[in-house]
């Protein structure tokens, strides 16, 4: 279905929401998983982290606080987030600002991990040079040693919050002639729709 201003949605969440249904009933593999860019003090760094949903108008992912994009984010809050869905042929572009959820919201989804998932998530210092998979192996059965029942939520894990500056959908046409439109957020609220080139 191409893409149009006269039927896109005036809610880009709306469509975000419409083209992630699609991924899924297409049959991707892992239409949660996006690209999240961030800049640090000693360059730009991307990788893959899992789409929590959509919470208030923001992309929800958790993490290590002190992972590398925990402290690039720390240094400058504005990040990039990438899906494709190759299945549907569509591209999502988000930039936006990144906050920490509270406390209580990463302390909930922690709950709904898997034991082994919060049991590793305790034992690895994200992104710091560890001398074997061995010392991460014993400190997780320590860790399920000392922790029996519940695991606590670590100090440095949590979620992060993106609110868009702007989305952009782009979808695939014949000849390279790709449909892309940016919803730009209005100072005060709603969109603004604008197409790009391709
Ligand atoms: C499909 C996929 C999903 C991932 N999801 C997450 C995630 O939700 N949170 C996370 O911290 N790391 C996730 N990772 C691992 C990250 O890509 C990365 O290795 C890790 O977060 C450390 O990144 P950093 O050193 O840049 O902070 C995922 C990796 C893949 C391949």
């Amino acid at each position: 279905m191409p893409l149009l201003e006269e039927e896109a949605p005036r809610d880009p969440y709306e469509l975000f929401t419409r083209w992630f249904r699609e991924a899924q009933e297409a049959g991707a593999i892992q239409p949660d998983a996006m690209t999240l860019a961030t800049a640090g003090e000693d360059g730009v760094s991307a990788r893959m982290v899992l789409f929590k949903g959509l919470h208030n108008g923001t992309f929800l992912f958790y993490t290590n606080y002190d992972s590398r994009k925990g402290r690039d984010i720390g240094h400058d809050r504005r990040v990039a987030l990438v899906f494709y869905w190759p299945q549907t042929r569509h591209q999502v572009r988000v930039y936006g600002i990144a906050h920490k959820v509270s406390r209580e919201a990463s302390m909930g989804y922690f709950r709904t991990r898997p034991r082994g998932a919060q049991l590793s998530a305790s034992a690895s210092p994200q992104s710091r040079v560890v001398r074997s998979r061995d010392v991460l192996e014993k400190k997780v059965l320590e860790l399920a040693a000392a922790h029996p029942d519940e695991v606590p939520l670590p100090r440095s894990w949590g979620g992060y919050s993106v609110k868009p500056r702007w989305i952009e959908f782009w979808e695939n046409r014949d000849d390279r002639l790709h449909d892309r439109l940016r919803y730009v957020a209005r100072e005060r609220s709603g969109w603004r729709l604008e197409r790009l080139a391709p």
